[in-house]
């Protein structure tokens, strides 16, 4: 809720404030400063190289700061996510770093944390705010501006094709924060060009099988097709699999453009096969792990604190190969 000159706070009791309007509205619970934490980090799946990334970033982070932490992995179900926090609250861990693999499922145990007096840190993946809100339901999300990285892409596209493109898009995980905002911020920028036409839009989940299977399906429909847009990397390798199966070349029948910036992605950029990637940063221990201890010293947070991100294409992938997750 925003808090108007109207609806000001009256009283403030255990974190629990009650306004003028009579609605009550509650911080996230306080976090103890203390010499070590039991930390819960509950991961969505494991199956590609930006989930392992952001794992290793962030148990990294934690045995370097002598913090126990409670890992879990949902292998892409919501459902086991949801019940991983919920398994984390009942053993008693001191925070919970989340990122909620769809905006709405994980809603229902980041309220139980709370009530447990457990904060929650969302990181990468953010949840529908109308359900649940920064610095009151959860403490802060930290991640990528998903919208932006769309933006970013739509932009170096139309420039590369010069306004002219017939488009497959390939979806991240439906209900996901990333999902729904890189369509946001692609489809919204290319309304710029006329030339710049989305042929079919569909989930591939992420993964780069699914991926794979959907360029088929979707390129046989649509033969006509110039450019793909992935949501990440994973897709656009599959995508780019789907195309030589094809018998089309990629990056030259159809050019092909998505994000995150792993490894094989960097290496196809020089190899010709990917035109460009927007850099999604999946290294959250460092970031997350300091959060944690502002918020434990009593900081006020902002809502959201952005990662920021680069963006690959020709001229710099050889750069940055070894640097790649
Ligand atoms: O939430 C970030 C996205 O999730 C990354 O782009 C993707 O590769 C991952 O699975």
């Amino acid at each position: 809720m925003m808090i108007t000159r109207r609806n000001m706070l009256v009283t403030s009791v255990a974190g629990v404030c009650v306004l003028a309007t009579g609605r009550a509205w509650s911080a996230p619970p306080p976090l103890k400063q203390k010499q070590t934490y039991k930390v819960g980090f509950a991961q969505t799946e494991s199956n590609n190289p930006w989930r392992l990334a952001e794992t290793a970033s962030m148990q990294d982070e934690a045995k370097k700061l002598g913090y126990q932490l409670v890992y879990t992995d949902a292998a892409s179900s919501a459902a086991k996510q949801a019940s991983d926090v919920n398994s984390m609250i009942a053993q008693g861990v001191d925070v919970i770093f989340l990122p909620p693999r769809e905006d709405k499922p994980l809603v229902p145990a980041i309220l139980n944390a709370k009530k447990a007096g457990i904060p929650v840190i969302l990181i990468d993946r953010d949840v529908d705010h109308a359900l649940a809100k920064p610095g009151e339901d959860y403490v802060t999300f930290i991640g990528s501006d998903f919208v932006e990285e769309g933006q970013r892409v739509a932009a170096w596209l139309a420039k590369a094709v010069n306004g002219q493109a017939k488009i497959i898009e390939l979806e991240g995980t439906t209900g996901s924060s990333p999902a729904n905002d890189r369509k946001k911020g692609f489809d919204d920028a290319i309304k710029q060009w006329s030339g710049m036409q989305i042929l079919a839009s569909q989930t591939g989940d992420f993964a780069r099988d699914k991926g794979r299977q959907v360029a088929e399906t979707l390129l046989q429909a649509h033969p006509e097709t110039t450019a793909i847009y992935a949501h990440n990397d994973e897709m656009a390798l599959g995508a780019i699999a789907a195309l030589e199966a094809a018998g089309k070349v990629p990056g030259k029948d159809v050019i092909v453009v998505s994000i995150d910036g792993e490894k094989d992605a960097v290496q196809a950029i020089i190899d010709g096969k990917l035109a460009a990637t927007c850099e999604c940063n999946p290294r959250f221990g460092p970031k997350a792990f300091s959060t944690m201890k502002e918020y434990a010293a009593g900081e006020k947070l902002p809502a959201y604190i952005k990662n920021s991100d680069s963006f690959y294409d020709s001229k710099n992938a050889k750069d940055v190969l070894s640097t790649a997750f």
